[in-house]
């Protein structure tokens, strides 16, 4: 694997192979020593265009336990506010010897130009672009949903909210299906992409149908800074026809789990009440994201690593 751009990149067995990878990663997490000096003098680099706490941090975390070394790049506070381009940026941070380079940013394929572009020669894996996708956000949660519902073949796997807005749900949709989760998504229609043909999912507008079927319910940030006041409904509104309250969450089969991807709209989305319950996976999701990301990092750097201790 040199890059990780989509969801769609990953056959069953890669997006497998990942997942096992993360587990051995986990049970690191348990030991007094958490570090593996796997990518010692190996240099990722986190280049993000757009505000984030918990992929960042745990990109860093992640790569820090696999013993590379971090630059960790922010827009704000850099060349980029005196208008520097994401070529120039991408130039600059290939001269430092950067093996990977861990991008957010705002529009939407800037992590596939970096990749596609030849400006940097290392791995690019794609941390989050515009409204487009979040690969490490959905196999952090289908790791977390591995571990509580075991395989995913036939699991029932809802998705709620702001679809349109949402990377998570995109990369979500498609790590799940190829994973053999049967996923829903429901949205007020206003937020559902107008084309979802070649989206593997059914689509609901019906949120209490579809809790008593669901073995997951990944709730969605109502993403307002993007969107236009003109087609979202009132708070109020969203909440009351799409937020996860108690009463909803009783209609949940007993096994059932729910996440987040973060950050929370609390009170709009999903209420405080269902966040802290048991039966919330969101704090886990956090904890996992480090094992994934170690899991990905690991397999794109580590082969390259071992050819050149050869050599
Ligand atoms: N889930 C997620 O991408 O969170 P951050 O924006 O905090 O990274």
């Amino acid at each position: 694997m040199k890059h990780l751009l989509s969801a769609a990149d990953l056959s069953r067995d890669e997006a497998q192979l990942i997942l096992d990878t993360a587990e051995e990663m986990r049970s690191l997490a348990d030991r007094p020593i958490k570090k593996l000096p796997a990518l010692r003098g190996r240099t990722v680099v986190n280049l993000f265009f757009e505000d984030s706490t918990r992929t960042r941090i745990s990109f860093e975390a992640a790569a820090k336990r696999l013993s590379a070394d971090v630059i960790n790049f922010s827009a704000k506070g850099s060349s980029v506010s005196k208008g520097e381009s994401l070529k120039d940026t991408a130039l600059t941070l290939q001269a430092m010897g950067a093996d990977a380079v861990v991008c957010r940013h705002g529009s939407s394929g800037a992590p596939h130009l970096l990749a596609k572009s030849g400006w940097m020669t290392g791995s690019v894996v794609n941390a989050g672009d515009g409204t487009h996708e979040h690969p490490t956000q959905a196999l952090l949660d289908a790791f977390t949903m591995r571990r509580h519902l075991g395989s995913l073949e036939g699991r029932r796997i809802t998705i709620v909210g702001d679809v349109l807005h949402s990377r998570v749900a995109r990369s979500n949709v498609l790590l799940l299906s190829t994973l053999g989760a049967e996923v829903t998504v429901v949205s007020p229609p206003t937020l559902l992409p107008v084309d979802m043909s070649n989206w593997p999912c059914v689509t609901s507008y019906d949120f209490d149908s579809v809790l008593p079927k669901s073995d997951a319910v990944m709730m969605l940030r109502v993403q307002r800074e993007r969107m236009n006041d003109a087609y979202f409904p009132s708070a109020r509104e969203y909440s009351r026809r799409y937020g996860l309250d108690r009463y909803r969450m009783a209609q949940l089969p007993d096994d059932a789990i729910v996440l987040h991807p973060g950050p929370m709209n609390r009170g709009m989305e999903i209420s405080a009440e269902v966040a802290d319950s048991t039966r919330s996976v969101i704090v886990e999701q956090v904890t996992n994201g480090v094992a994934i990301r170690m899991a990905v990092l690991y397999l794109m750097l580590s082969g390259s690593n071992e050819e050149e201790q050869k050599a």
